[in-house]
């Protein structure tokens, strides 16, 4: 989809559908007004005729308008004629985009940019814009026969006031970028095991530094992580045929020798749980426990879309977790990377055997921030359910930073403790550490595991097993927690 900023006056601009804004009691916002009065009063008859109250989210679509370069218009209820919520704003816009999925809309006009939100800029309003208007105009298609797509649109322009239009740009171009990185995020993440490999992985991984100057790729093949003592990854991908990777990324956007921001995903392409076998029924969603890797690929792009001053490296550790006479067994003892011991209570606990040793690997960078997010534990969708992102960490500043850009995105996230008394929980009598904590705070004892090898710098874990994928009807890919990420990198690039 094209995206654009505009701001010639409502009267000369040609689309197929103007988008504009009405308050309760029949208020109507500027745009409302100028498209009022050159079409004879149309919308002021439509509110006082009832058909709108003004709430928020409420639609309606006049299909037809005497002698105007504008084929139709929208109205969209934007509730009390006060600055809105930021939440209020994007279920305008949502409700926008959703009533024009139907008509063979090509290209469309969005006034919305106009209404005060509550602290927010043009630049943070045009991005959220093009968030949920790209959001809506996401489909997996790439594998049905029927390649038709529910909604045509084309071409967004955004209305901006000529005073704002620096800030309006600077919205544009991040979040044309953010929305690029969420789409490859979400195609990645949809695509199902059998075609998004580990070496699917990697490859897409190489297209993406052929397209930037500044990113570089890496792939660590299952030797080089023999030679590196990877002893706990290797044991789970050793029952996959698939040849695990440990794929690396380098953003060169800041000074040569700059500190980088480490990103860390959690990259199983399938998670069948090995000997510890899941449950046969949803299964199928275990595609998605590639997200996290897929989320670092996603906000690396959008990084380097942006060229941000920021160094940036991003790890991923993919693999298969599948049964198989040589998978890792119950009471198997492992050793990482790091040296320590681990015994494996439960097969199906693999993510944190993948994280452990590339949180240990992390460290030859000379971390700034390490941050991994993972699709970790079933029991973080128990505790917060598909909200927010489950946040643990053992840095208080790096956390806080994490929650604000959270708040920024609407992306939000949920800090939980990471108390030493848990980590009791993972007392082995065998080995160093077990791999489970029993059935207890099952979010909080893999973070615990997690930060057993993140000692040495300031780190932060993301489970999001609640937020990376829908379920049911709409099942699907969200593209979290790349707004999130790219906020907190805007947020350090400028900070
Ligand atoms: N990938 C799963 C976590 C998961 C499950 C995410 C369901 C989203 C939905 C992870 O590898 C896993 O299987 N975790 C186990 C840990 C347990 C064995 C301690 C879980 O959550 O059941
Ligand atoms: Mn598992
Ligand atoms: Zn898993």
């Amino acid at each position: 989809m094209d995206y654009a900023i505009e701001t010639a006056p409502l009267e000369k601009l040609q689309c197929d559908c103007l988008i504009v804004g009405v308050y309760q009691d029949r208020k109507l916002s500027e745009s409302a007004k100028a498209i009022n009065n050159s079409t004879q009063g149309l919308v002021d008859k439509i509110v006082n005729r009832g058909d709108l109250s003004g709430k928020i989210g409420e639609t309606v679509l006049i299909n037809a308008i005497p002698d105007s370069p504008v084929e139709r218009i929208l109205l969209v209820g934007l509730g009390e004629n006060k600055p809105l919520s930021s939440k209020n704003f994007r279920k305008a816009l949502l409700a926008a985009v959703n009533s024009l999925k139907k008509p063979q809309i090509k290209s469309t006009v969005c006034c919305l940019g106009e209404c005060d939100v509550i602290a927010a800029d043009w630049q943070w309003k045009t991005r959220q814009i093009i968030e949920v208007f790209n959001d809506a105009a996401y489909q997996f298609i790439q594998l049905k026969s029927n390649k038709e797509t529910e909604s045509r649109l084309e071409k967004l322009s955004i209305i901006a006031p000529e005073a704002e239009l620096g800030l309006a740009q600077t919205g544009l171009e991040q979040g044309k970028a953010i929305a690029e990185g969420i789409n490859l995020t979400k195609l990645l993440a949809d695509l199902p095991g059998n075609i998004c490999t580990p070496t699917y992985l990697a490859e897409q991984a190489f297209e993406l530094s052929k397209k930037y100057d500044k990113l570089g790729v890496t792939v660590l093949e299952e030797s080089d992580m023999e030679k590196l003592g990877m002893g706990a990854f290797l044991s789970v991908s050793r029952g996959s045929r698939q040849p695990a990777k440990l794929i690396t990324l380098d953003y060169q956007g800041g000074e040569k020798n700059g500190r980088p921001i480490v990103l860390i995903g959690k990259g199983l392409t399938f998670d069948a749980g090995g000997i510890s076998l899941k449950q046969a029924p949803g299964m199928d969603e275990m595609k998605y426990d590639m997200c996290g890797g897929a989320t670092v690929l996603g906000t690396l792009l959008a990084a380097a879309q942006m060229q941000l001053p920021l160094n940036i490296i991003g790890l991923i550790p993919s693999s298969e977790n599948m049964p198989d006479g040589d998978a890792n067994k119950p009471g198997d003892i492992l050793t990482s990377m790091s040296g320590k011991t681990i015994e494996v209570l439960n097969t199906d606990a693999e993510g944190r055997l993948l994280l452990c040793d590339t949180l240990t690997y992390a460290e030859r960078y000379n971390p700034d921030v390490v941050i991994d997010m993972a699709t970790l534990t079933g029991a973080c969708l128990v505790a917060l359910g598909r909200v927010p992102s489950g946040l643990l960490g053992n840095d208080d500043a790096l956390c806080n930073a994490l929650l604000a850009a959270s708040e920024t995105a609407n992306d939000s996230l949920w800090r939980l403790p990471l108390w030493e008394e848990y980590q009791e929980q993972l007392k082995s009598n065998f080995a160093d550490l077990a791999n489970v904590g029993g059935k207890d705070a099952g979010t909080i004892t893999a973070a615990c595991f997690l930060s057993q090898f993140a000692e040495n710098y300031h780190w932060a874990h993301l489970d999001i097993a609640g937020t990376a994928w829908r379920t049911g009807q709409t099942k699907g890919a969200t593209g979290r927690p790349v707004p999130l990420l790219t906020q907190y990198l805007i947020n350090r690039a400028h900070g």
